[in-house]
């Protein structure tokens, strides 16, 4: 348990490093990209450049935060993809400079893998781990995924969206009301204040556990569009109601499908991850339905629930364990590698 494993997450725009000893999270440093917030949106090139700004400083402090020299380090993992090529580039090509220099072996990690098995990083306050079989309704900007995780490396997509990811229905939204990106965080904080019966929305009606939220998007212009006709000042004056109902609609349409998933397997330890897996609301309906049914539910820390390079970290050891290293001619991939059932 005494490997110091470095993690390095650039898949998107994040730049981020941490430093773990087994699964203990010794430093999880997080540098976000603001270049991005006036375009609406990731610009790729944009991203890349800031990633290769970023890398070695956010290194050097995950080090020093750490308390270690680079060269007590066993191996360094990164994230391989699923991502922006441009920004997987930049992460990729220094892991392997660095694991060069060090002579240590590389681990190369699966973005949508590591979110899940963020809920094996430990610290002080934080022991408990789920036990396998476990569900997980792994929810980002580009990913909407049920998935039963039988082991660290074992795990099966049961459900996915077929069109918009549940980040992207709240990013979307954000846009259609004028609000920052990324939509997220903003929506939650007005979804406090406001009512979420104020208004209804479209829910899809797609058999089996499979998502879809482009059906919303349309509903919520629509509303939107027909009510600005009636009065101008609609958004300013329903701003708050209008998160709040946007956000009840998407929560009701995640744990729909996580309810029917863990009928149908049977599965009574549900988690949530990914960077929607840090709204508050969907903490609350996660407790709700665990009461109710009987789940015990796992929630990541919110520096968890957003890309970080602890859920990389924490995979890159599990990986490190079983000795799978990754060879120096490796190259990034941009879509998605976990198994669909
Ligand atoms: O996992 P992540 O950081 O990056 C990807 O791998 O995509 O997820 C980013 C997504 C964005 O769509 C952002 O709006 C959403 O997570 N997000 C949230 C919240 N915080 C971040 N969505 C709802 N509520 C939040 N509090
Ligand atoms: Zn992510």
């Amino acid at each position: 348990m005494n490997e110091y494993i470095l993690g390095i997450e650039s898949s998107c725009d994040d730049t981020s490093a941490a430093v773990l000893q087994g699964t203990c999270v010794l430093s999880n440093i997080i540098a976000s990209q603001k270049v991005h917030e006036k375009y609406g949106g990731v610009v790729p090139e944009l991203a890349s450049r800031a990633h290769q700004q970023n890398i070695i400083p956010v290194i050097d402090t995950a080090l020093k935060d750490a308390n270690i020299d680079k060269k007590q380090l066993s191996a360094i993992a990164f994230t391989r993809g699923p991502g922006l090529l441009g920004s997987l580039l930049v992460g990729t090509s220094f892991a392997k400079a660095f694991a060069q220099t060090l002579n240590i072996p590389m681990v190369e990690i699966d973005h949508m893998n590591a979110h899940i098995l963020v809920h094996f990083a430990t610290d002080a306050t934080h022991t408990e781990v789920p036990d396998f079989p476990f569900l997980c309704l792994t929810v980002s900007g580009g990913h909407t995924q049920i998935v039963v995780v039988k082991d660290y490396f074992d795990m099966e997509v049961i459900g996915k969206t077929i069109d918009d990811a549940a980040g992207e229905a709240f990013d979307k939204t954000a846009k259609i009301l004028g609000l920052p990106y990324p939509g997220g965080p903003v929506i939650d904080k007005l979804a406090k204040i406001g009512d979420p019966n104020a208004f209804s929305f479209a829910k899809p009606n797609i058999p089996g556990l499979d998502y879809s939220f482009s059906g919303l998007k349309t509903s919520i212009l629509y509303t939107v569009r027909d009510n600005l006709k009636l009065n101008p000042n609609f958004i300013e004056e329903n701003k708050e109601n209008l998160c709040a109902s946007v956000q009840k609609t998407i929560i009701d349409i995640l744990m729909n499908k996580l309810v029917k998933a863990s009928k149908q397997t049977g599965i009574k330890t549900v988690a949530i991850a990914g960077g929607v897996s840090a709204n508050s609301g969907l903490h609350d309906a996660m407790l709700a339905l665990g009461e109710k049914y009987h789940w015990k539910v796992f929630i990541p820390r919110l520096s968890y629930s957003t890309d970080n390079a602890a859920m990389v970290a924490v995979a890159g050891y599990f990986k490190f364990l079983r000795g799978e290293f990754a060879s120096q001619d490796l190259t990034p991939y941009a879509r998605q590698s976990l198994r669909e059932g």
